[in-house]
């Protein structure tokens, strides 16, 4: 009884679509009703020709809804087509039922809704599909002011810029630590030309130093709070150009820190041995100045020691 009606209940209501869709019920247009682009790359809109039997196409138009111009169409054998529009088929042909289209570079003008129409020699279908384009943050770079030979315990602004998103965006700082630095951050968004946004943000770190956080990572979120993009950046301590002084003292920590640490045990471990040799033979003739040379080669090891491995957190307030 129940299954009679249900039954019934979907005869009637197959009749209604197909007789309110087409006329001929032999073919029809399998497409998604909404499809999301990303600014800069393709979309496909995707829409397949359906049939009980073979079918040869005829014709095949996309166009925006209300556009006057097609942007893709197909007739016998003459086609036509706008700039940034194809077949998403490499050799399409009238055989061919998948009659997708292809925006091979999508603009946030592209958002929008677009109409399928495609005649058979078995009958038509048309079909209506809707476009959302969105853009996406590239990852940010980050530059610092004074961009290196940054001396300890003076301040350091860092920089952290992402192009790219159609909507306002945010950018968060971090510090090694995890520390959430981005109440400290100012943050400056500029529409470009392109109607997508540009970012900057800037983080002023005062009296860096080695003790305190020397790596800072910065991440960019879409308006929703989607993270798109993250980077990191090192304080540069490390003087490219710089004096005898700041090499010895500053850079090679920074970036050879194990390999310099050993390195410079074993080369302090050799020169030990070797002047512990020869002062081992001037001993007998001399009173030995080992003491005080292997008090030095403490004083350097706890030096390097503490640079290497930081442990006091800055403080943001
Ligand atoms: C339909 O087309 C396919 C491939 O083009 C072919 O193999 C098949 O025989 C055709 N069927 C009919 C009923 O024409
Ligand atoms: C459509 O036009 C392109 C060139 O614009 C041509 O290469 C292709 O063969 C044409 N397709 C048909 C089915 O006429
Ligand atoms: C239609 O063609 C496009 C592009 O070649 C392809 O990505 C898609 O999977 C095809 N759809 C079907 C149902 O074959
Ligand atoms: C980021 O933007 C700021 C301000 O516009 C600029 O001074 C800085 O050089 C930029 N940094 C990078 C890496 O683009
Ligand atoms: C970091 O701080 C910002 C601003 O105070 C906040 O909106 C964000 O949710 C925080 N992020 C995390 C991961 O704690
Ligand atoms: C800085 O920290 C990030 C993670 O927060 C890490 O991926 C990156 O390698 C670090 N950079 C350096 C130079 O240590």
């Amino acid at each position: 009884m129940t299954s009679a009606t249900s039954f019934l209940f979907f005869a009637i209501h197959l009749g209604c679509i197909r007789a309110g869709k087409s006329s001929e019920t032999f073919v029809k247009l399998e497409c998604e009703e909404e499809y999301h682009g990303v600014y800069g790359q393709q979309s496909l809109l995707e829409c397949n020709v359906k049939a009980v039997q073979n079918v040869t196409i005829l014709t095949v138009t996309w166009k925006r809804v209300g556009g006057d111009a097609p942007l893709l169409e197909y007739h016998k054998h003459v086609n036509a087509s706008t700039l940034g529009f194809k077949f998403a088929e490499p050799s399409w042909n009238k055989d061919n039922m998948n009659v997708s289209l292809l925006l091979t570079n999508t603009k946030m003008a592209d958002k929008g809704e677009y109409e399928c129409m495609v005649r058979t020699d078995s009958g038509d279908a048309t079909a209506t599909v809707s476009l959302s384009v969105t853009a996406m943050y590239k990852s940010p770079t980050m530059s610092s002011s004074p961009e290196n030979c940054i001396k300890q315990n003076t301040d350091v602004t860092i920089f952290c810029n992402s192009t790219g998103g159609h909507q306002k965006g945010l950018i968060w700082w971090f510090d090694e630590f995890g520390t959430n630095c981005t109440g400290s951050a100012e943050l400056v968004a500029k529409k470009t030309d392109d109607t997508l946004f540009s970012l900057s943000s800037k983080l002023t770190v005062l009296k860096a130093t080695y003790s305190g956080s020397t790596n800072y990572s910065c991440t960019v979120h879409n308006t929703n709070g989607v993270q798109e993009g993250k980077a990191s950046f090192e304080i540069p301590f490390v003087c490219s150009a710089g004096s005898k002084d700041d090499f010895a003292s500053d850079s090679t920590t920074q970036w050879l820190a194990p390999v310099g640490f050993i390195g410079s045990l074993v080369i302090g471990l050799l020169a030990a041995l070797l002047i512990f040799k020869r002062r081992s033979v001037q001993r007998a003739r001399r009173q030995s100045t080992f003491p005080l040379m292997s008090k030095s080669f403490n004083i350097q090891y706890l030096l390097k020691n503490e640079k290497c491995f930081p442990i006091f957190p800055r403080q943001f307030t």
